[in-house]
This record gives structure tokens, sequence and C-alpha cells, in this order.
């Protein structure tokens, strides 16, 4: 297969894991003869310091006509430190999700069985967990109106969705649910948000579409208890933007490791993926940080082109790095600490 994948490092250490990715995936690539043509392009503060956009329409262009984004991360203290910052990063990064139409955020949560212990969770109530999240990535709060009252006292964010929003996010959650254990969970605020009776309204008048699938209606504050409590209780859960912002960094926690979990941002036409984790600012440059979210959202790019094959090597060759204890310092816990490199040089060798 030729593929066109846009690759957008962004900052801190984006281009350090999107490096790995890359000789990874190329390697992949000679193994199983694919060609992949990587088409570089700017974002976040790199593109800010560049051309004064986080998201230049240059960028935009490289991505819409690629056949999918490979995205390290974005952001950069120096603007979470200035609350009056005209042009952010994080803004580069919501205009391309908008831009190029991802609506949906698919986040798995899952164990490796040679980390369980890494964990905070004790290993019998995380053992076995494997969810999914399908977080909703263009609507809600994130995109509503915003603003301050004349005082400059009072600022305000307001969270809206239409049916077809919910409609179209639900209708993915239901059919990954019949691919898997048919059980699929709502998350609200139903209780308290009229947006969130909107949610429950919409995915309930879809459930006879779908007989097989079990849906439950759960608030999300009692999500994030159970959550860490009970993760076996879960399989696929759907919610909107910041709700499903809150939880998948929760969530991450049962998997022993931010620099695990990978991501996937689908939309009509184009797809993106991208690590759940941030730029890591501290870690720039120094070649310490994990690069296996990057290779496993790599890996979900293959699936995402039905080459499930090749998804599945890179997995199996990240569980072999898991198993050896090729790792990088987060993981290492007394043992050597490899460097982001030398991790992405061994996968690249295993493959
Ligand atoms: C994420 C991140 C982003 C978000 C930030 C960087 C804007 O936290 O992808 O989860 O809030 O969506
Ligand atoms: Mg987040």
């Amino acid at each position: 297969m030729k593929l066109n994948i846009a690759l957008l490092a962004g900052d801190g250490i984006g281009p350090e894991v999107i490096n790995q990715a890359v000789k990874v995936c190329d390697a992949l690539a000679e193994k199983y003869n694919h060609e992949i043509n990587w088409k570089p392009a700017l974002t976040g503060a790199a593109a800010i310091d560049a051309v004064g956009d986080p998201y230049p329409d240059e960028t935009h262009a490289i991505c819409a006509n690629s056949d999918a984004v490979l995205f390290g991360a974005i952001g950069d203290p120096k603007y979470d430190n200035d609350p009056s910052a005209k042009v952010r990063p994080e803004q580069g990064l919501l205009r391309m999700r908008q831009k190029l139409g991802l609506f949906a955020n698919v986040r798995p949560t899952f164990t490796f069985p040679s980390l369980i212990d890494k964990s905070p969770l004790k290993r019998e109530r995380i053992e076995g967990t494997d969810l999914v999240f399908l977080r909703e990535l263009t609507g809600g709060i994130y995109f509503g109106k915003r603003g301050r009252e004349d005082d400059g006292d009072t600022a305000y964010d307001t969270c809206t969705y239409t049916r077809k929003e919910i409609q179209r996010l639900a209708k993915k959650g239901f059919e990954m649910a019949e691919k898997r254990s048919k059980r699929l969970c709502c998350v609200d605020k139903a209780n308290v948000l009229e947006s969130s009776r909107l949610w429950r309204e919409t995915v309930q008048a879809m459930e006879k579409d779908y007989p097989e699938v079990k849906v439950s209606y759960e608030f999300v504050d009692a999500v994030a208890m159970r959550l860490v409590q009970w993760p076996s209780d879960y399989d696929v859960l759907i919610t909107e933007n910041l709700f499903g912002d809150i939880l998948t960094d929760e969530a991450s926690v049962i998997s022993g490791s931010m620099g695990l979990m990978p991501s996937a941002s689908i939309g009509e036409k184009i797809a993106l993926y991208e690590p759940i984790h941030g730029s890591y600012p501290q870690a720039a440059g120094k070649d310490i940080a994990n690069p296996l979210a990057t290779v496993l959202s790599a890996a979900m790019l293959f699936d995402g082109f039905n080459l499930s094959e090749e998804a599945d090597a890179i997995r199996k060759v990240v569980n072999k790095s898991l198993s050896e204890g090729i790792v990088t310092e987060d993981l290492s816990e007394g043992g050597r600490a490899y460097k982001t490199s030398e991790v992405g040089d061994w996968l690249a060798s295993h493959i």
C-alpha cells in the first residue's frame, strides 16, 4: 500500500517520540512492502515561533491532502504561564481537530501483563481491563461561546451540543460495542446539565437500532470513581468532550504510565493518530521520554487502513520490549533506563 502521512511532531518531546514511531513504521513498511511518504509540517508553539500561527494554512493543506496524520504533542510552558497570550499552541490542536472534522477520539485503556504491578492500583482490580473511550472531540465547551462580561471580572464558557453531533459519535460507539463485548456506557451529567439530557435522550432513541448492545447511563462523577475501582465493568464508553478529556487521563493510570496510551481521532475523511500524553517540556531534548504511546498510535494508524497484521506486529514488538525491560526511565525502576532513541532503534530492529 502507498500511504501519504502528514507528520506533525509539534512541541516538547513531540519530535523525539515521533522520530521513534517513524523508525518503527519505516521498518514495518520495508518488511511488508508498503511505501510511506512522510510529509512533515509545523504545528503548535513550533509553528507560532516560525510563522506566528499554531496551525498554519500550509499545515492544514498537507494534512487534508494526506491519507492520515501522525501527531506528537503540543504545548509550551511559556504560554501556560502567560494568561494574556493571544495565540496559544493548544489553539492549533483544536483548530486542526475542527478543520479536519475529527469528531471521534478513540482512547483505549488496557493493561500490559508485564507492567501490571507498575500501576498504583491493585492488580486484582485492573487485571484484564480492556475498555475504550469514545470522546466527542469537536463540540461542547471546548468550542462553545466564551468570553468576559464588560466588567472584566466575570467569565463564561458554554457547552452546546446538537442532536446530530451526538448521533454521529454515538453511532461509532454502538458499532464499536457490537464488535466488542456489546456493552455501551453513556457518560453524562443529566441530573444537572441540559446538554447531557439531550445526550441521554438521543442515545436512548438509538438503542432500538442496536438490539444486541446493552446500554447503561451513568453520571460522570460516579464513573470517575468506578473507573478506578472496577475498570473491568466497562467496555465502550461514550462521552462529551471535556468529560472525555478528564476521564481518559484518569484511565491512563490503570495502564501504569501515561507514556503508553495511544489514541485515534476519526473524522468522515481523515484520521489523526496521537499519544494521549502532552508535550512534557521538562524532558524535551533529553532523549528520555517514553515513545511507546506514539508507537502504539502508529499501530492504530495501520488498523485504520485494515492492515491488522502490521498493527499487531507493532503491538507484539512493544510487548516484547516491555517484558525484556527495554524501557525508558519512567518504567525502568532500578533497572537500566534506555534512551528514547535506543528504545526506538530496538523496536525497529525487532520488527
Ligand atoms: C488532550 C489534551 C488537549 C485537550 C489539550 C492539549 C488542548 O489534553 O488531547 O487530551 O484538552 O483536548
Ligand atoms: Mg487531555
